[in-house]
């Protein structure tokens, strides 16, 4: 597979580690590649939003229809350029930072209303 991109991830401390992008992988299987554990409690089902990261510069494919309802049901949960790292795929040269803190489980959290 001939990489197509460059995607760097920024670690809480700073530190910037990178790899190898791919269009048909999505974030989290990128960190995976570099053994980079990004929290992941739903197994990538797009439910808990745990392996969120933001996105610094580049393009990421829209958010899918799951991820769009996970928004939707948390709003006030997720900062802006925030996406889920299980369903946004490079579509560029990409710099994502790794959250500090872990997001909740949204699965353990009320939903919001309205
Ligand atoms: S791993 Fe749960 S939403 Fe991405």
């Amino acid at each position: 597979m001939t990489p197509e991109f460059r995607i760097a991830f920024v670690l809480p401390d700073g530190e910037r580690v990178e790899c190898d992008g791919y269009a048909r992988l999505n974030l989290l299987a990128h960190a995976e590649m570099i053994e980079l554990e990004l929290p992941q409690t739903c197994g990538g089902q797009a439910e808990c939003g745990t392996c969120r990261v933001r996105v610094i510069a580049g393009e990421a494919t829209p958010p899918t229809g799951d991820e769009h309802e996970l928004r939707d049901r948390h709003r006030k949960r997720f900062r802006d350029r925030e996406r889920l790292s299980c369903r946004a795929r490079p579509k560029s040269d990409m710099v994502v930072e790794v959250l500090a803190v872990m997001p909740p489980d949204l699965r353990d959290v009320p939903e919001e209303s309205g």
